[in-house]
Formats: structure tokens, C-alpha cells, sequence
């Protein structure tokens, strides 16, 4: 069986917390010369994108050249996917040419087709469900910043997107307490929540942005209108305005606590330029652990021989 990377659910805490410190040391010996820079020495990654990317194209593809390894960049629309090839077919052919596949495609079952057929490691590049490298990263920069994770208490607020579903899956797996704030109509789905506290998660579902942030480690959001939801932006910046990160909500949360985003942002929007663009913003060590996080995890995937 290839080794896939499509759920945080999917693991244990052993070999996350291994890969989150695997992250690290590669982070250490960046530029270095070194192993490293022929651990995937032979490999290609297809990276295939059905919606817009900016980090996870990058980080990547930088992640796979500075292993060794070398991508190729394919849009779903120019692919036979787009003229509906399915997906299981692709998976055979695609794992016929490369060693890998690195996919962002929005329907979480396609993602799961994909992951079926292919007989090469699949990574999950982010589907209307979730996206765990996101949550990788952020929990690689929550590390860095405030040190160990277990006890940390997390507050989010605004949509309930595929990152929150990520971070769901994580909370029980490395301690932490997840405080929660949105709307009743962007609400997480009970299903993620209560495998996540049959796991053990403290978990707190409110409607109240400050009682989630109150004394919280580190404050986090996402776009009011992720990818495939466009159509309902209207409403959706109508009804999640009352969960914008000011200065005044930050200010509610511990004073050592950090902000977290995924990026793309929208200032004004979810969060006010005063904060993402403050002392307490980790954004770009967020967006910029992508890259040592993913390195960790292609190099994981690609452990396993070629079945
Ligand atoms: N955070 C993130 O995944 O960004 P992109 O959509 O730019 O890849
Ligand atoms: N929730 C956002 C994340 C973008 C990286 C979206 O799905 O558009």
C-alpha cells in the first residue's frame, strides 16, 4: 500500500509529532549542503491543481528541488479530467509515470477515488473538507512560538472551513483545546467534532467570538468565502461579520497569543490589517512552514518502496 497523506484522522500522534520534528531539522539545514538535498534524489511529484493555489504550488514544488526530486505542475482543466476522464483512470496513468501525487481538488470523495487507484503516495492538497498540510504548518509555527502543544488552548472564529476540519482532527491528537466560534449557519459538521472528542478533544462550540478567544494561546480564521463557495458571498459577509479579528477581540486573548491564518487573506474582512499585520501575526512563518513541513511529509510518503 503507497503511503498517502489525505486526513489527519488517518494517524497517529507518534508519527505526526515525528514528522512536525522531521520539519524542523530539515528547517535547520536549509541552504546546507548536506543528504538532504538528494533524499528524493529520482522522484517525481505531479502536482495537480483543479482550483487556484499560490503557497501550496510553491511550497511543493520547492519542497520536492531542494530534496532532489523534481514536479510537474498540471492543471485539472487542461488535464483529460476536465473533458471527464475519471478519476480513477487518471489515478492508474498518473501512477504509471511519477512517484507521487500532490492534489488540490475540491470534492473530498474524488480526492478518496484518486487515493484508491493510485498505486503511488497521494497528498492532499486541500478539498472542500480539509486541508492537513495547512494544519502542519500551523501547528509547526503554534510550536515555535509558544512551545509544547499539549495544553494549548486555540481559539478560531468565522467560518467553519476545510482548515478548521484539520484542526479538528489535530486537537486531539496533540492536546489541545479547541475553542470555537461561528455562526449557526457556518457551523463545524457534528460528524468531525464528535470523532474528535470520542478522541479525547476538548472541544467548545460557541457563538460568542470573545468568550473563544478569552485567554487563548493563539487566535486563528479563514476566508468567510472559500473556494467553491463564491456564490454565497453576499450572505456569508453578512452573516460572519460579527467574527472579524480586531484588535479589541486579539486583545482578549492571552498577551503572548499569536494570530494564525491560512492566507489568502482579506483584510477588512476576517481580520483587520492592524492585527494580521501586527506583533502577534505569524503569518509568514505559517505560510513559509509549509515548504519544511512538506518536505517532511513527501519524504515520509516516499520511505515506502514503489508498489
Ligand atoms: N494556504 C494555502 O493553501 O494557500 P494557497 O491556496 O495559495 O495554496
Ligand atoms: N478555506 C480556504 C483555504 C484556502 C487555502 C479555501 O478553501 O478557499
Amino acid at each position: 500500500m503507497p503511503r498517502h497523506f489525505l486526513e489527519l484522522s488517518d494517524f497517529d500522534s507518534t508519527t505526526l509529532s515525528g514528522l512536525i520534528a522531521e520539519a524542523r531539522r530539515l528547517k535547520a539545514l536549509r541552504g546546507k549542503v548536506g543528504p538532504e538535498r538528494s533524499l528524493l534524489a529520482g522522484k517525481v511529484l505531479a502536482m495537480v491543481f483543479e482550483t487556484q493555489s499560490t503557497r501550496t504550488r510553491i511550497s511543493f514544488d520547492l519542497a520536492m528541488r531542494e530534496l532532489g526530486g523534481e514536479t510537474l505542475v498540471l492543471s485539472g482543466t487542461e488535464m483529460q479530467l476536465g473533458r471527464e476522464e475519471t478519476i480513477a483512470d487518471t489515478a492508474r496513468v498518473l501512477s504509471r509515470y511519477v512517484d507521487g501525487i500532490m492534489i488540490r481538488i475540491l470534492s473530498p470523495a474524488h480526492l478518496s477515488e484518486l487515493a484508491d487507484n493510485a498505486s503511488v503516495p497521494v497528498v492532499n492538497g486541500l478539498t472542500r473538507h480539509s486541508h492537513p498540510c495547512q494544519v502542519m504548518a500551523d501547528l509547526m509555527t503554534l510550536e515555535e512560538r509558544a512551545g509544547p502543544l499539549r495544553g494549548l488552548t486555540v481559539a478560531w472564529t468565522g467560518d467553519a472551513s476545510n482548515v478548521l476540519v484539520s484542526w479538528i482532527e489535530a486537537a486531539p491528537l496533540f492536546g489541545i483545546s479547541l475553542r470555537i466560534a461561528t455562526p449557526e449557519a457556518y457551523a463545524p459538521k457534528h460528524d468531525v467534532v464528535d470523532w474528535a472528542r470520542m478522541h479525547g478533544a476538548d472541544i467548545m462550540l460557541l457563538d460568542d467570538p470573545v468568550a473563544a478567544v478569552d485567554g487563548a494561546d493563539c487566535v486563528i480564521t479563514d476566508t468567510w468565502v472559500s473556494m467553491g463557495t463564491e456564490h454565497e458571498r453576499d450572505k456569508r459577509l453578512k452573516t460572519l461579520a460579527p467574527y472579524q479579528v480586531t484588535t479589541d477581540l486579539m486583545g482578549r486573548a492571552k498577551p503572548s497569543a499569536i494570530f494564525m491564518h491560512c492566507l489568502p487573506a482579506h483584510r477588512g474582512e476576517e481580520v483587520v490589517s492592524e492585527v494580521i499585520d501586527g506583533p502577534q501575526s505569524a503569518v509568514w512563518d505559517e505560510a513559509e512552514n509549509r515548504l519544511h513541513v512538506q518536505k517532511a511529509i513527501l519524504a515520509w510518503c516516499f520511505a515506502e518502496a514503489r508498489s
